[in-house]
């Protein structure tokens, strides 16, 4: 924009609500005003006293965006068009709170100079987007960077998004994605952090801090949005937007701590789910969004309906036409339409008939307008848009070096037998093969609005920067494939799953690798070459043949903007793999959902052969082929010397330490695991659950002692009542490698 249109709107605007200034300079005040419903400056108050019940509907109403063609729709099921013009007409009579998925500051620029210049009350339009992992320079998919095990790493890519999303004009992302995932067939855990609960609220409260930065009002911050509540990734078969009936038990210990992690770290919003829960879909259940959200964690801020989830309450058989809907889904705590209109359509009639009380109406448009307060828009409603900032913000040095290391921190190496890994850097010919070995193609993931393969580095490339006359062959043709195996010394196979294979509404019957590439793979295992498997993939995949027994086996996942550079360091040696799975991948398909926090059976099968009349599946074991938490480094960890500063916990914490040494010939970083099973309690307790880790560094030669302690606090499960418990009694703990190696084992007794 220009400085006479920044001059004019901005006053234009002050004009309005200029007292909002002072009480919104401060952050932490900001925030309270969300978290916890205090009341909101005077100004803002009294916009709420002028605004018709249209108005305030228009509040309500959020839409993806229509500029440029509307390229946001087409992220989508297809939904009304709209035109850009019509868009601006819609601000103009008060009738939209905001737009997502839009296209940068200009266009943030024209929507807000029209909101508030020529619309009767000018208060400022909300910016949202899906920036999930990153805006223009991409990070790894959530589900690589949980691979990490490095909560830090996802504050930083997190705040990196935000630097980079504030600048082109975006105020909210909807993201973090926090649902736990233990269904490999849906294709939505991609976008999370995995199967397991500990990871998944460390790095739900990381990702919530990077994008909120030093607080809401900055103008590099972006409101987080917890999703998509509740259980999402718990639907039946691993359908996407399928039934969920899971124990309110199960909803406690599992899916619900991510969310809580998240809103203890600040999310002012949260997305309500697509699914139903045992009958009542969560975009219109009371009992969660009201009960639980409300009442009994205090929750101030704001829900939003997933994209027209309000109007889906009628395919649910929930609710009888849009009317109902909105009603339904407004009376039970969603603030917030996303893309049905309905709200807009029928929320003033609802309040005039007196079927929607007038006091819920402002609750939702108070929550609203709080969080406009809280990011700053009634102090500048611009502060987030500014062309020339944008340029300068996009894909710097600084966050393209960050990609890459994130990218090599979030590589899980499975096998590597005899040091295949790392590659020599000269003196050997190497063929690059497989359909993702070069072409620029399925690099940075399933779900990115904003960045492209385009500008994303891919193998080849990052190849031949080390090695110049790499070759590459696309894998296409198996024949000519394995003749340019046979004219190499070491073969690097690039195959797995595409980018379109996970994500929404990419559920999978079959967890494996397509045909093709399995019937390559075999190809290049037969001509004997030592050869390295690159697996791509957005999910836990069951591997078998010549890809689960590759020589060296590397989870290269969607990396992003470095994905190549990032995989040729880890290839060449330049980083040492220190990922480790966060998805258990299982023996066979049929397994799922396969996580290694199960409970036991009453006959589980004895460590050895399978056992009749025990649990396990005909010919596999009930257990992973490379488990939660695996993944190798080029050091030679051991483990040794299992210290525990007591056999009682009590009142005191318990303190435990082992020491690790590196008995190889690089340094490494290990992701050192402490795992509890709770032996006998009134509920049944996981045969294992991680309750902390650590990652060590050890240069060759090396040992260090890692400590873990444990409270009472981390010892609790939900109990008969559903409420936190402790029981007394005696509890196994190992320090281990991964969930389903025996590592260093103890024991103690919670007194
Ligand atoms: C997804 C959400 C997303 C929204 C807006 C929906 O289909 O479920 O995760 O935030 O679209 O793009």
């Amino acid at each position: 924009m220009n400085g006479q249109d920044r001059r004019i709107s901005r006053r234009a605007w002050l004009a309005g609500a200029g007292a909002a200034l002072a009480w919104s300079a401060s952050p932490a005040r900001a925030l309270l005003a969300i978290v916890g419903e205090r009341p909101l400056p005077a100004s803002v108050e009294s916009l709420l006293s002028r605004m018709t019940l249209a108005e305030k509907a228009g509040q309500l109403n959020l839409l993806a965006a229509a500029w440029a063609g509307g390229a946001a729709i087409s992220l989508n099921p297809a939904g009304a068009a709209s035109s850009f013009d019509a868009q601006l007409r819609m601000v103009r009579r008060g009738e939209l709170t905001g737009v997502f998925n839009g296209n940068g500051a200009e266009m943030a620029r024209r929507m807000q100079t029209e909101a508030v210049r020529r619309s009767r009350l000018k208060i400022p339009l909300l910016f949202a987007a899906d920036v999930i992992h990153g805006l223009r320079t991409v990070f790894p998919v959530p589900l690589a960077e949980a691979a990490s095990f490095d909560p830090d790493l996802a504050r930083r890519t997190a705040r990196a998004a935000a630097v980079e999303a504030s600048a082109s004009g975006i105020d909210w992302t909807f993201a973090p994605m926090v649902d736990i995932a233990r269904d490999a067939r849906w294709g939505r855990g991609v976008e999370g952090s995995g199967e397991d609960v500990l990871l998944g609220r460390l790095m739900a409260a990381a990702r919530v801090e990077g994008f909120q930065g030093s607080g809401l009002s900055a103008p590099d911050a972006v409101a987080a949005c917890a999703k998509h509540f509740v259980a999402y990734g718990a639907g039946e078969a691993g359908l996407d937007y399928n039934s969920v009936d899971v124990s309110e038990r199960t909803l406690r210990d599992i899916y619900f701590p991510p969310f809580q992690a998240a809103f203890a770290a600040g999310a002012p919003t949260v997305m309500a789910s697509f699914n139903d829960l045992s009958g009542i879909p969560a975009t219109g259940n009371q009992w969660l969004l009201d009960t639980v959200l409300r009442k009994e964690w205090g929750f101030g801020g704001l829900v939003v309906s997933d994209y027209t989830g309000d109007e889906e309450l009628i395919a649910h058989g929930f609710a009888k036409d849009g009317r109902d809907a909105a009603r339904l889904a407004f009376l039970a705590g969603v603030d917030m339409s996303m893309q049905s209109g309905l709200y807009l359509k029928h929320l003033p009639d609802l309040v005039e008939k007196g079927e929607v009380p007038l006091a819920r109406l402002d609750q939702a448009v108070r929550r609203v307008l709080a969080l406009k307060v809280a990011l700053g828009l009634f102090d500048d409603p611009f502060r987030r848009i500014d062309p020339a900032r944008e340029k300068a913000r996009l894909r710097t040095p600084e966050a393209l070096a960050l990609a890459r290391e994130a990218g090599t921190r979030s590589i899980v190496m499975l096998r590597n037998e005899d040091n295949l890994l790392p590659l020599p850097r000269s003196g050997k010919k190497i063929v690059l093969i497989g359909p993702f070995a070069g072409g620029g193609h399925d690099l940075i993931g399933p779900w990115n609005v904003y960045g492209t393969d385009r500008e994303a580095v891919d193998l080849v490339t990052a190849v031949r920067e080390t090695l110049p006359d790499a070759t590459l062959d696309d894998g296409s043709d198996p024949a000519r494939a394995v003749a340019a195996a046979g004219a190499a010394d070491i073969v690097v196979l690039a195959i797995g799953e595409t980018q379109n294979m996970s994500g929404e509404a990419q559920s999978r019957t079959e967890i494996t690798v397509p045909a093709e590439q399995q019937a390559l793979a075999e190809a290049i295992a037969a001509t004997g070459k030592p050869y390295v498997v690159l697996l791509r993939t957005g999910r836990a995949l069951a591997l078998s043949g010549a890809v689960a027994k590759a020589p060296a086996l590397l989870v290269t996942w969607f990396l992003g903007s470095q994905d190549g550079p990032a995989i040729a360091d880890i290839l060449f040696g330049m980083a040492s793999p220190s990922a480790r799975l966060p998805v258990s991948f299982p023996r066979a398909s049929g397994q799922v959902p396969y996580y290694y926090a199960h409970r036991n059976t009453g006959r589980p099968n004895p460590p050895g052969a399978l056992q009749p009349y025990k649990a396990h599946f005909r010919g596999y074991p009930n257990s992973a082929l490379f488990p939660f938490g695996h993944g190798l480094t080029y050091g030679d960890m051991a483990y040794s010397d299992l210290r525990l500063s007591s056999q009682t916990l009590g009142d005191a914490p318990l303190t435990i330490r082992a020491t690790i040494a590196n008995n190889g010939r690089m340094t490494a970083t290990e992701v050192v695991q402490l795992y509890i099973h709770d032996v006998v309690a009134s509920v049944t307790q996981p045969v294992r659950v991680l309750k902390a880790f650590t990652r060590v560094t050890l240069a060759p030669g090396a040992r260090q002692d890692v400590t873990f302690t444990l409270t009472r606090a981390d010892l609790s499960f939900i109990g008969r009542e559903l409420t936190p418990t402790t029981e007394p009694g005696a509890f196994q703990l190992w320090v281990a490698p991964s969930a389903e190696v025996e590592g260093l084992g103890g024991t103690f007794t919670l007194t």
